[in-house]
C-alpha cells in the first residue's frame, strides 16, 4: 500500500507546494461555468460522466449546457430515463444528425465551448464539426473526443492501428484550425473497465470477480496509470475551470498509478478470498493482437491498447492534474473502484 501511495505521489511530482495548489482546486470547484456548452456523445459510455460532471457543475445565469444527439438515441427507452432526469437539471436536448451541416450549424448557435465524446465510429466525423465550429461566430474551445490511451507518447505511437483516426483529427487540427482551440484529455485506460475479462479473449488480461481469477501480463508488476471514468467528468470540468492551462493543449491526467498484481491484491483484500492468477507473456499477446488484426476482429483494438499499457506507455514524470488544481484526494482510489466493481459483480449474481 505504502508502495503504492510512493508510486502515487511520485506520478503526481507531488510536494509540499500543494496544499496551495489543493485549496485553489477547492475554490476553483466552487464556480459555475462561464459558458455555454454543447455536448456531442454526451449518453455515450464516457459521455454519460462527462455530461453528469458538466451539469453537476453548472453554467453561470445566461449561459446553456446542450447535448447534440440523434434522434433514436432521443427515442431510445433505454436512455429516456436519464435524459429525462438530466433535463429536470437544466440540460437542453437537441436532436439531429451529426454528419448533417444544418443540424450541426443550428445547434452551434450561442455555444462557446463543444465538448465531443463521440464513438470511435464516428471520430472522423470531428473535422467537419471542428470545421464548422471555426467559421461559426461564437465557439472557441473544442474537446475533440480522447480520453484514452495516448496516441503522442512516443516514436512507435504513430504506427499504431487504434490511434489512427485521433491522429488525423490532431493533424487536421495543426493544418488547418487558426482560431478555435483545441483540448486534448488524455485519460489512459479506463480502470472500471481494465477489470473485467473479456470472454473468448482472456489472455489480454482482466479479472472476473465471480470465478475469482485474473489474467495479468507478462509478471502484472508493470505499472499502468488509470483514470476512472467518474473522474474523467471530473477532470473535463477540472479543464474548463482552468482555460488558460487547459487551451491548446493534451493534457495528460490519472487517477492513481498502480500494477496488475496490486489490482489482484485489492480484489483478494476486499472479497476476503485468494484469487488464481495466470500470466500472459507479452510475446503471446504481440501474437494474439496480430491474429485479431488479421481477422478484422473488433477485440484487436483492446488487444493492441491492453499491450501498449503493458509496455508502459500511460507512465510520465508529472501529469497535469496539479495544474487543473486537481490533488491527490480529489481523485478516486484503486480500492474505491475494486469496491465498485465488486458490487456491481454481486448485484448481477
Ligand atoms: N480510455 C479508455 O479505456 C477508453 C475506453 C472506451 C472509450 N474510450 C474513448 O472515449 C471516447 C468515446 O468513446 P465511447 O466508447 O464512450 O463512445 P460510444 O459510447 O461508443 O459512443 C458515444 C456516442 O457517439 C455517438 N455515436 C456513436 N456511433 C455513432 C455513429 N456511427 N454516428 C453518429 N454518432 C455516433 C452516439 O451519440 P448519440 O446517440 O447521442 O448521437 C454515442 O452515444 C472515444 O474517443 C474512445 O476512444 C476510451
Amino acid at each position: 500500500m505504502q508502495r503504492l501511495f510512493n508510486l502515487q505521489l511520485l506520478h503526481w511530482g507531488y510536494n509540499c507546494k500543494t496544499s496551495t495548489e489543493l485549496s485553489r482546486g477547492n475554490r476553483t470547484a466552487m464556480a459555475s461555468l462561464p459558458f455555454s456548452i454543447l455536448i456531442f456523445g454526451g449518453t455515450g459510455t464516457i459521455g454519460k460522466h462527462i455530461t453528469g460532471a458538466i451539469l453537476s457543475a453548472k453554467a453561470s445565469p445566461g449561459h446553456s449546457i446542450s447535448i447534440f444527439t440523434s434522434e433514436s438515441t432521443a427515442s431510445n427507452p433505454d436512455k429516456q430515463t436519464l435524459l429525462f432526469a438530466w433535463k429536470s437539471q437544466g440540460l437542453r436536448i437537441i436532436t439531429g444528425d451529426i454528419n448533417n451541416t444544418d443540424d450541426v450549424t443550428r445547434a452551434y448557435e450561442g455555444v462557446d465551448v463543444v465538448v465531443s465524446c463521440l464513438g470511435r465510429n464516428s471520430l472522423l466525423a470531428q473535422t467537419d464539426l471542428i470545421r464548422l465550429a471555426e467559421n461559426s461566430a461564437s465557439i472557441e474551445w473544442f474537446f475533440p473526443s480522447e480520453y484514452g490511451t495516448d496516441i503522442e507518447y512516443d516514436a512507435s505511437s504513430k504506427d499504431e492501428k487504434p490511434h489512427q483516426n485521433k491522429l488525423k483529427v490532431r493533424e487536421f487540427i495543426r493544418n488547418d484550425i487558426h482560431r478555435v482551440q483545441c483540448t486534448y484529455l488524455v485519460t489512459g485506460p479506463y480502470i472500471d473497465m481494465y477489470l473485467s475479462l473479456m470472454p473468448g479473449v482472456e489472455a489480454i488480461g482482466g479479472y472476473d470477480v465471480g470465478s475469482k481469477k485474473a489474467v495479468v501480463v507478462n509478471s502484472g508488476n508493470d505499472a499502468v496509470g488509470f483514470t476512472s471514468m467518474p473522474d474523467v467528468g471530473k477532470l473535463v470540468v477540472a479543464a474548463l475551470r482552468n482555460p488558460e492551462e487547459a487551451k491548446g493543449k493534451a493534457l495528460k491526467v490519472q487517477s492513481f498509478v498502480t500494477t496488475p498484481i496490486e489490482i489482484v491484491r485489492e480484489f483478494e483484500k476486499q472479497t476476503g478470498a485468494e484469487w488464481t492468477t495466470s500470466y500472459t507473456p507479452i510475446q503471446e499477446l504481440r501474437d494474439l493482437e496480430e491474429q485479431l488484426w488479421e481477422k478484422n476482429n473488433p477485440v484487436a483494438t483492446a488487444a493492441t491498447l491492453r499491450r501498449i499499457w503493458a509496455e508502459g506507455r500511460t507512465l510520465y514524470e508529472k501529469t497535469d492534474n496539479e495544474k487543473l488544481g486537481l490533488g491527490l484526494g480529489d481523485m478516486e482510489t484503486l480500492s474505491e473502484v475494486v469496491g465498485r466493481a465488486i458490487d456491481a459483480a454481486s448485484k448481477s449474481e
